[in-house]
């Protein structure tokens, strides 16, 4: 049995920032703090991406300083948020790829724990481009040689979650299921952070939930609702992935968990949100 902790949506900035009210880094340390306890025994951490909030070098280099506390492997994936080059300017042993991208993977039992990388500069939305595209199309093929069951980590919900959030999801997300379904590698799990809200479900027939993370969460805001979309001060959470070679288990583990309601004047982007989405997204 394998355990890999996932964690998304750090959102730091310099130390003793504070953003909509909230501290991400106490947050992350709670995080820590929890991991340590309780799943010290993990194989594996990932953090998917959107590790500073405004890519300040100070985050990035608090944030090096901070996982230090955790003594698993660790991989690092950068998000909408995120500016490669700041963060590689910043860090320590990054993942990287042959073509500079941040994104890799790594074998865990019988298993392939397949990170891409989905940020793009100038880009709320997840692009991949053929390079990423045609990279893990080789990490898929090598897992098949291998017999290997594929696990897709991914900052950018491929999925649509009928939700605001689908205008700055991943882009193009058929080019992505194209690769998937080509490869004709059993993949048990697809997981994202980006939308900061808990969601389980399926995307092509292929298992894909998605965590809520260390900043605000979003509540669920469907086509049809008026006014402003709720966002809460918890669960912030991370995501337990337990794979027993041929299936997996995800345990969100909430960190911060009062579920207080933010001052709605803190978001006033999450009001009257549909009447701004194209109505194929809806
Ligand atoms: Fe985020
Ligand atoms: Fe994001």
């Amino acid at each position: 049995m394998t355990k890999i902790i996932v964690l998304s949506d750090l959102h730091l900035g310099a130390p003793g920032t504070v953003k909509f009210g909230l501290d991400t880094q106490e947050r992350l340390a709670k995080a820590f703090d929890e991991i340590n306890r309780l799943y010290a025994d993990a194989d594996l951490c990932v953090f998917a991406g959107d590790i500073a909030d405004e890519a300040d070098p100070e985050a990035y280099r608090l944030f090096e300083q901070m996982r230090t506390r955790l003594a698993m492997p660790q991989y690092v994936m950068l998000g909408n948020h995120d500016d490669r080059q700041v963060y590689l300017d910043n860090c320590t042993a990054p993942m990287l790829d042959a073509n500079g991208f941040v994104q890799g993977s790594h074998e865990v039992g019988d298993m392939q724990v397949v990170m891409l990388d989905s940020s793009e500069p100038g880009h709320v939305e997840g692009i991949l481009c053929p390079a990423r595209l045609g990279w893990l199309a080789e990490q898929l093929a090598q897992a098949n040689g291998k017999n290997q069951k594929v696990i897709l980590i991914v900052h950018h919900n491929p999925q649509k979650l009928h939700m605001p959030v689908d205008r700055y999801s991943l882009a193009e997300p058929e080019k992505l299921m194209a690769v998937l379904k080509e490869s004709g590698v059993p993949i048990p799990l697809i997981i994202a952070g980006h939308c900061h809200i808990t969601t389980a479900g399926s995307w092509g027939g292929y298992p894909a939930v998605t965590i809520s993370g260390n900043q605000h969460r979003v509540a669920p805001f469907f086509p049809g609702m008026t006014g402003q979309q709720a966002c809460y001060e918890g669960s912030a959470q991370f995501g337990i992935v337990i794979c027993d070679g041929d299936d997996c288990t995800v345990h969100f583990h909430g960190y911060v968990d009062r579920n207080i309601e933010l001052p709605a004047a803190m978001f006033p982007w999450k009001k009257d949100q549909w009447q701004y989405i194209p109505a194929f997204l809806r």
